[in-house]
């Protein structure tokens, strides 16, 4: 990651305040993955693999009402971290959550598989091909046969005017909100820095890490959700 784009004390901070302007349908998306995990275990036990922890909204979104799942986060930024561990203490959650500062590489290879997993916003942070393919290859490896998995990142062409376009929808939802319109040239620019690749190609990555039944369900501005099962 760029040095602009780490979650350092002060980006944490500012995280929970623009994630719901940057995506004035964030709320809704960890609703409609709950439905998802819901619809394929009912009222049984799950265990839940969060790649990208940082901030706990996972937890906050599927603990409280989901009483029988379990989870485990991971998420190198130590202060979003903390973030989660705050919230899994407010909520009551401490006993149903474990939290590892580091990445799915640092996950006990013992531990046993895992019912479901979520990458929720991690994937354009992360910017060689290579390395995006490696964390899901690790995240498949890591789930139950015909498991559950959620992608949620950035998409699109960096060359192609479709993604400015979007972008220039995605300023609109700042400007609603009194952002300046010379702040909102430098976040357009700034946003750039991210790793955008096209839609087609997010799948491809999906299929070669091994899942499938792979099916977008989520869209809004510069992001899109898909879901899939393990192999
Ligand atoms: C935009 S936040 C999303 C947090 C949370 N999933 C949400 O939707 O609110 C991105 C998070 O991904 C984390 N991250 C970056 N690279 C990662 C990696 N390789 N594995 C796991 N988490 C990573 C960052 O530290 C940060 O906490």
């Amino acid at each position: 990651m760029t040095e602009e784009l780490t979650f350092d004390s002060k980006n944490t901070i500012a995280y929970e305040a623009n994630a719901r302007v940057s995506i004035p349908t964030y709320d809704t998306l960890f609703s409609m993955v709950q439905s998802y995990f819901r619809a394929q275990w009912g009222e049984k036990e799950a265990s839940l693999l969060v790649v990208g922890a940082g901030g706990g909204n996972e937890l906050a979104a599927w603990g409280p009402s989901n009483p029988k799942w379990t989870f485990t986060g991971v998420d190198p930024s130590k202060e979003m971290l903390q973030m989660a561990e705050h919230k899994s203490i407010q909520l009551g959650l401490e006993k149903r959550v474990k939290l590892i500062q580091g990445t799915v590489d640092d996950l006990p290879s013992s531990d046993a598989k895992f019912d479901a997993a979520s990458c929720i916003l991690v994937l354009h942070f992360i910017e060689d091909i290579q390395q995006k393919l490696k964390l899901l290859k690790t995240i498949k490896g890591k789930l139950k046969p015909g498991a559950p998995f959620v992608l949620v990142s950035a998409y699109g062409d960096p060359g192609e005017a479709e993604l400015q376009d979007r972008i220039n929808v995605w300023k609109t939802f700042f400007f609603d909100v009194g952002y300046e319109s010379s702040k909102l040239d430098d976040m357009g620019k700034g946003i750039m820095k991210i790793s955008f690749i096209p839609e087609k190609q997010i799948e491809v990555l999906l299929e070669e890490a091994g899942f499938t039944n792979i099916t977008r369900f989520y869209s809004t501005g510069l992001f899109a959700g898909w879901i899939c099962h393990a192999e």
